[in-house]
C-alpha cells in the first residue's frame, strides 16, 4: 500500500519497479474516504456514473457538470489517492478550444489531478496541448463506451491481427503526446501485454487480462451493489447490494415489531422535568374534563 500522496511520478516509478497500481471508480465522499483509507492508488470519477449512479443504460447522457459535481465530492474524501476525472461525451468532440476549457474546468472546479479521454486519433493534438499546459492526461483505448452507437455493443476489441496492430500503433502515438497513463478496456490479454511491454507509460487494464501495469474496475461492480448482470472480467469482493437489502428488511421488521428504537436509542427528560410536565398535563386534562 502506498502511504504517501500518489502522483504521476509515483505511478511512473511503480511501472519501472514492476509494481501494479490499483484503481477503482468512485462518485461520492464516503466511498472516497473508504477507498483512500484502504490504500487504493487512484480513483477515476468515470462517466460510468451515468449507468451505476444515474441509472442510464449507457454513459452518453453524462454531462461535464455531472463529473465536476461528483469529483468535488470525491476530492473532499481523499488524503493520498490520485484523482482522475473523465471527460464525458460531448465535452471534447466539437472543438479543441472548448475541450481545453472543459478539461481545465475539471481540474479547477472538479479538483481533479488529471483528466481522461476516450479515444486517440484527432484527440492526440489536444492531449499534447493539455500536457504542455500542465494537465496530466490519461488516455483510454480499446472498447470506448462513448462510441457505443458506432460500434454497436460492448464487445472485446482488437481480436484480429490488423486491429491489434492498429491499437499498438495508437498506444505508441498516445505515449508520444506525454499522456501519463493509458487505460485499455476489453482487449485480449496478449495485446494488452504487448502494448504494456512496448510503451513506457503505465497501462491500466479493465477486461485486459493480468499483463498490464495496473487494474481498474467500477466500484459498484466490484462490491456487487446492484445485483444482476456483470461482465466476465469483474470479480465481486463483497456483496453490498444483498447486505443492504437484508439490513433494510431487518430495519422494517424491527420498526413493525416495536423493537426499534429501544430506550437506549431514544432521549429522555430529567425525572424532575418529566414530573412537572406530567402534573401540568394531568391538570390541563382534568380542567378540560370539567
Ligand atoms: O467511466 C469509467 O468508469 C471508465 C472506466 C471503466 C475505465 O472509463
Amino acid at each position: 500500500m502506498t502511504e504517501k500522496k500518489v502522483t504521476v511520478k509515483t505511478l511512473r516509478a511503480k511501472k519501472k519497479r514492476g509494481e501494479k497500481s490499483v484503481w477503482l471508480t468512485a462518485y461520492d465522499y464516503p466511498t472516497a474516504v473508504l477507498l483512500d483509507r484502504a490504500g487504493i492508488d487512484g480513483i477515476l470519477v468515470g462517466d460510468s456514473l451515468g449507468m451505476v449512479v444515474q441509472g442510464h443504460e449507457n454513459t452518453l447522457p453524462v454531462t461535464l457538470e455531472d463529473v465536476i459535481y461528483h469529483s468535488r465530492m470525491v476530492s473532499r474524501g481523499l488524503t493520498r489517492t490520485f484523482l482522475v476525472g473523465d471527460m464525458p461525451f460531448g465535452s471534447f468532440q466539437s472543438n479543441e478550444e472548448k475541450a481545453m476549457d472543459n478539461a481545465i474546468r475539471l481540474v479547477k472546479e472538479g479538483r481533479c489531478e488529471a483528466v481522461k479521454f476516450e479515444g486517440g486519433g484527432r484527440l492526440l493534438g489536444l492531449m499534447e496541448r493539455l500536457v504542455n499546459s500542465g494537465v496530466p492526461v490519461m488516455a483510454h483505448l480499446g472498447l470506448l463506451p462513448q462510441s457505443i452507437n458506432a460500434i454497436g455493443g460492448f464487445r472485446i476489441q482488437a481480436r484480429r491481427q490488423k486491429a491489434a496492430e492498429e491499437l499498438l500503433a495508437e498506444a505508441k502515438r498516445v505515449e508520444e503526446t506525454g499522456a501519463f497513463s493509458l487505460v485499455l478496456e476489453c482487449v485480449p490479454t496478449e495485446v494488452a501485454g504487448m502494448i504494456t511491454h512496448e510503451i513506457s507509460i503505465p497501462t491500466i487494464g479493465i477486461g485486459a487480462g493480468p499483463d498490464v501495469d495496473g487494474q481498474i474496475l467500477v466500484f459498484h461492480d466490484v462490491m456487487d451493489l446492484i445485483p444482476g448482470y456483470q461482465p466476465r472480467f469483474v470479480r465481486n469482493y463483497a456483496h453490498l447490494g444483498d447486505t443492504i437489502i437484508e439490513a433494510t428488511k431487518n430495519y422494517i421488521e424491527d420498526v413493525h415489531k416495536g423493537e426499534y428504537p429501544s430506550m437506549d436509542e431514544s432521549f429522555s427528560l430529567d425525572d424532575e422535568v418529566y414530573r412537572k410536565l406530567a402534573e401540568g398535563v394531568d391538570k390541563a386534562g382534568s380542567e378540560n374534563l370539567n
